[in-house]
């Protein structure tokens, strides 16, 4: 039997459950009308054409014909799994939010996944990885939407529909499937130089993950804590896999993408099956919120940028623990559908632009892709607390809502407050600073700085990995047809280290371009990374 259906007061409706089983003794028709041949359509005579009565064969190749549903729009490939998160405790002094707190155990899903390729390209691709969390908890459902790289392409979320353009397939010839070795994609990014960190992270060993249980992830923007007093954190939220981070090299990558394109969904569904259970710490770097919202120097609100962890470490705050595979792919892993704006007392977001952007994308394009505004009665996207919203009607409603009045106030159904304060749990936005000044189509300042990072990362890396580095972007430029794409690439590498970008024309047979701005010296940069002292900024 399936889950019982229930109204959004969550209360069941006395309706049948909506899971269709395959066991029984009797195949059935949608309706339940027993069926004692499902091979032969309805003909006139043993040789003779179809009839337009036989309703079982029009319901049974009607709903396959509608079986599919689109993949999403970016991240279409994906791996999903239930687990359980548990609270350390040690979050509580700066955020009220309950899931935080000692030893509470909250149930949750997560889908991890690439983001450029389609449903069925291969998964050990160079390229970002998806990781998102889904937290259900009693004070409704908190999502968790982040990547396996702390960094981002764009500064605001404006010219998300143009980083996607150029870097999935060729509109022309639909190539390639699922890499960033494109001349749009470089293009784009060498244009647009304030993608040149996030490329940095994609071109680093970082790109093709061993395997998704042993993947980083991060929130990536900064979210802002609020305590219990209402007083506010700035943080970032990364989780730390237990069993260490691990990448594949190159051939390794090549090889599994052809002898096994679904490598790491197989690795995650067998370690689950096996019993060796994934798990992941989650941790917070917190910032004193301040009116200016950096730190040290680096503009919280710019997600093309990281705070290292010298800086701000790493404060673990919970455990999460997969345990078992969806039993239903499509009805789990497909259907799920994650948006940052849900959120629990306690957590909030702040005025990244690219997050702002984010708050409006994911629930429009889910309206699409899950068949209308009912998608959070799935099964899977369904909240553990307790439901009593005002949201009637519309394609696929499920629940058989009681009562005559859905507003507030109201005179005629009752025993609804129309308010709830934060003692009974309501979210209630802290009133935080919002900017004064004019309308303008324009970044802050200090989101000029397009290289230190990329170079700081680089110099951060072993000579094994730095050689990695340099052969991934030879690789990857080498598939350009355009040189002048290929040239404008040279120059930006140019001015993030003079040494991979001499490395990198070598191998395409080109010449080396002198930098633009001034470059900071190789073995400072690394001293300054290591004793954890700010990077320098052009
Ligand atoms: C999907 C992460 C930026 C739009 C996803 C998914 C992840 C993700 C993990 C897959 C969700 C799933 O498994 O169902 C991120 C991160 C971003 C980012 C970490 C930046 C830090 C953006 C921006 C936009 C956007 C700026 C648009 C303005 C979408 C859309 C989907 C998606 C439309 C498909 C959602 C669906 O069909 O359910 N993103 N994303 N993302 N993202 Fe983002």
């Amino acid at each position: 039997a399936g889950p019982e259906v229930v109204s959004a007061t969550g209360k069941p409706t006395g309706a049948p459950p909506t899971a269709r089983s395959q066991s029984g003794a009797y195949l059935t028709t949608s309706q339940g009308l027993r069926l004692k041949d499902t091979d032969h359509s309805l003909k006139a005579g043993r040789r003779g054409p179809t009839l337009l009565e036989d309703h079982h064969l029009r319901e049974k190749i009607t709903h396959f014909d509608h079986e599919r549903i689109p993949e999403r729009v970016v991240h279409a490939r994906g791996s999903g799994a239930h687990g359980v998160f548990r609270g350390y405790g040690t979050a509580a002094s700066v955020c009220r939010a309950g899931l935080f707190a000692a030893d509470v155990e909250t149930p949750v899903f997560v889908r991890f996944s690439t983001v450029l390729g389609s449903r069925g390209s291969a998964d050990t691709v160079r390229d970002t990885r998806g990781f998102a969390v889904k937290f259900y908890t009693d004070e409704g459902t908190f999502d968790l939407v982040g990547n396996n790289m702390p960094v981002f392409f764009i500064q605001d979320g404006i010219k998300f529909p143009d980083v996607v353009h150029a870097a999935k397939p060729h509109p022309d010839r639909e190539i390639p499937q699922a890499q960033s070795a494109h001349d749009t994609f470089w293009d784009f990014v060498s244009l647009h130089t304030e993608a040149q960190h996030h490329t940095m992270w994609n071109m680093s060993d970082r790109g093709i993950q061993a395997s998704f249980r042993t993947m980083e992830g991060f929130g990536v923007h900064t979210f802002r804590l609020v305590d219990w007093e209402g007083a506010t954190t700035l943080v970032k939220f990364h989780w730390k896999p237990k069993a260490g981070v691990h990448s594949l090299v190159w051939e390794e990558a090549q090889l599994a993408a052809g002898g096994d394109p679904d490598f790491h969904r197989r690795d995650l569904a067998d370690a689950i099956e096996a019993g060796f259970l994934p798990q992941w710490e989650l941790g917070i770097q917190t910032f004193p919120d301040e009116e200016d919202e950096t730190f040290e120097g680096i503009d919280l609100l710019d997600p093309t940028k990281l705070v290292p962890e010298e800086l701000a470490p790493v404060q673990p705050i919970g455990l999460m623990t997969l345990t078992a595979n969806p039993s239903n792919f499509f009805a789990e892993t497909e259907q799920v559908a994650f948006h940052g704006g849900n959120l629990v007392p306690g957590v909030e977001v702040t005025n990244d632009p690219l997050l702002q952007a984010r708050l409006f994308s994911y629930v429009d394009t889910q309206l699409t892709r899950l068949g209308g505004p009912n998608f959070n009665q799935i099964p899977v996207n369904r909240p553990h607390a307790p439901v009593n919203d005002m949201l009637r009607d519309g394609f696929h409603q499920h629940a058989v809502h009681t009562g005559v009045a859905p507003y507030r106030p109201n005179s005629l159904d009752g025993g609804c407050p129309f308010t709830a304060g934060e003692a009974d749990g309501a979210f209630v936005q802290v009133p935080a600073q919002v900017a004064e000044g004019q309308k303008v189509r324009a970044a802050a300042r200090s989101f000029d700085d397009h290289f230190s990072q990329a170079r700081l990362f680089y110099r951060s890396m072993s000579p094994v990995e730095q050689d990695h580095i340099k052969a991934a972007y030879s690789f990857e430029l080498a598939k350009c047809y355009e040189l002048a794409v290929r040239q404008r690439q040279l120059q930006c590498l140019a001015n993030i280290d003079g040494d991979l970008c001499g490395a990198v024309a070598q191998a395409l047979g080109m010449v080396a371009p002198a930098p633009t701005i001034e470059l900071v010296d190789a073995e400072a940069s690394r001293a300054l990374s290591q004793v954890g002292t700010p990077f320098p900024v052009e």
